[in-house]
């Protein structure tokens, strides 16, 4: 049963500007740079033909390219935190894409996502890391930010291993209008 997900893959300019940002944080597993992606819809475990279908749906999704940034770094998980990421302006390109992955996933069954989009990429995942430490880190990188960069598709990927962190296979990828 592969394990789905919808996503965009990151420009690789961008993951080398991201990968600079590995170290420096007790208690990280810092994913690897080929690993870096934006998850819009978790899918989970599904059987064979159910991605056969979730993968020509998604085949029908008709949206125009748009333009993304990162605008700064943070953690998940508040005073416990669990992951460092890198957080990507909301724009209403990418929520609508992301709402329509999600309309795409209730109609062949899935259960609604019950968590907000927040759309960021993540950079490590943490065990034990002391929320003092994480937020030294971060302010010691507070002026991160990305330029815009282009997406011009996204991507059906499936990971393999359930502890996450990857890695991720491309099964199929959808362009997105010029
Ligand atoms: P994360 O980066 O915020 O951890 C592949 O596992 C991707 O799907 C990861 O990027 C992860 O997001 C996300 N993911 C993993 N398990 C999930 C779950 N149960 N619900 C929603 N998203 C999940």
């Amino acid at each position: 049963m592969p394990r789905l997900f919808t996503g965009l893959e990151i420009p690789a300019t961008l993951v080398e500007s991201l990968s600079m940002l590995r170290g420096g944080l007790p208690g990280a597993r810092w994913i690897d740079p080929e690993n870096y992606h934006l998850t819009l819809r978790f899918i989970g475990d599904v059987d064979g033909s159910l991605a056969g279908e979730i993968a020509s749906l998604l085949g029908r999704v008709r949206r125009s390219g748009f333009e993304l940034r990162l605008d700064g770094l943070s953690s998940f998980g508040g005073r416990k935190p669990r992951a460092v990421v890198a957080s990507v302006t909301p724009s209403q390109s990418v929520l609508e894409l992301q709402a329509e992955h999600e309309r795409l996933m209730q109609r062949v069954g899935l259960e609604p996502e019950g968590r907000k989009f927040t759309p960021h990429v993540t950079l490590a995942r943490l065990r034990d890391a002391s929320s003092w430490d994480v937020a030294e880190y971060l302010s010691a990188r507070a002026a991160f930010r990305s330029s815009p960069f282009p997406i011009s598709r996204f991507v059906l990927f499936s990971s393999r291993a359930s502890v996450g962190g990857g890695p991720y296979v491309v099964e199929a990828a959808y362009p997105l209008a010029a």
